[in-house]
């Protein structure tokens, strides 16, 4: 018997403040045309005043266990991916465990900005096929809009608020791909690169900073990274790409899923 990590159930929280690109032409020199035809975005989601990462990832988390059929007393452990937190500290997951009312199980943050999400959602995964839990929130949560410097064209317009969420529970597979369930994760870091993509401030700096960004450099290394690690991925888990239905990628620009 294999034990597996299953997605049970899905959900995500978009705050009510729709921002077109049309509301950056008046700031700054830029067009609907031109975001469109670069990174195929049309709009973006801005949190309001106290909708912070944790009320968004809560409202997310809620859908999840909504559509499982699940409440806040099945989970033993909530795994938040933020670079964004409300607070230095405690972790947003913490907070979400709060406002869902639990006082049981476990709850940490993951910063893995981007790659967030896959980080959070395959230590979930080890968590549950380790048997230190039964079940796991996976939320992925962010103000972006907090840390946009709004006179930079090359940033600003790539980036928005919002959170997501999957809610996974351990199932006794066979240990074969007709199993449901996590098949194989691959993970990777390289801290050499870390000027193409950064925020300028952090606590030990004593301010909150701005994301700066060379965007070519990101698009290369996001374009070939993403397709050598979905590779890896699939060989690892014993699969061919011609079995592959959906690729859901962590990437609002087209240009680069394209
Ligand atoms: C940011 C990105 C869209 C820029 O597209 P690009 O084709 O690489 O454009 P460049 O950076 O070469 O800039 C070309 C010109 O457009 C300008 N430009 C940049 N942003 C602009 C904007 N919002 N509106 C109008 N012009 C803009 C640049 O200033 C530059 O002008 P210049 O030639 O006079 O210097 C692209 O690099 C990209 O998608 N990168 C990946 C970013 C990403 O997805 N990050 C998320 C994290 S994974």
């Amino acid at each position: 018997m294999t034990i597996r990590a299953r997605v049970c159930g899905v959900g995500h929280y978009l705050p009510d403040r729709v921002v077109p690109n049309s509301w950056f032409e008046d700031k700054l020199d830029t067009s609907d045309e031109w975001i469109q035809a670069r990174t195929g975005i049309e709009r973006r989601h801005f949190a309001a005043e106290g909708e912070t990462t944790s009320v968004m990832a809560a409202r997310a988390a809620e859908r999840a266990l909504d559509m499982a059929g699940k409440s806040a007393s099945d989970v033993d452990a909530i795994i938040v991916a933020t670079s964004t937190p409300d607070l230095t500290f405690p972790s947003a997951a913490t907070m979400v465990q709060a406002e869902l009312g639990m006082s049981a199980g476990f709850a940490f943050d993951v910063q893995a900005v981007c790659a967030g999400f896959v980080f959070a959602l395959a230590n979930a995964n080890a968590l549950i096929v380790s048997g230190q839990a039964r079940s796991a929130l996976v939320i992925g949560a962010e103000t972006f809009s907090k840390i946009l410097d709004f006179e930079d064209r090359g940033t600003c317009v790539l980036f928005g608020d919002g959170a997501g969420a999957l809610y996974l529970e351990a199932d006794e597979g066979k240990g074969t791909n007709e199993d449901r369930g996590i098949l194989a994760c691959d993970l990777n870091s390289d801290g050499n690169l870390r000027d193409i993509l950064y925020v300028d401030g952090g606590v030990s700096t004593q301010s909150t900073g701005h994301l700066r960004m060379q965007g070519k450099e990101v698009f290369r290394h996001a374009v070939e990274k993403l397709a050598a690690t979905a590779h890896t991925a699939m060989e690892k888990a014993g699969v061919a790409s011609s079995d592959v239905d959906w690729i859901v990628p962590h990437q609002a620009n087209l240009r680069l899923i394209q």
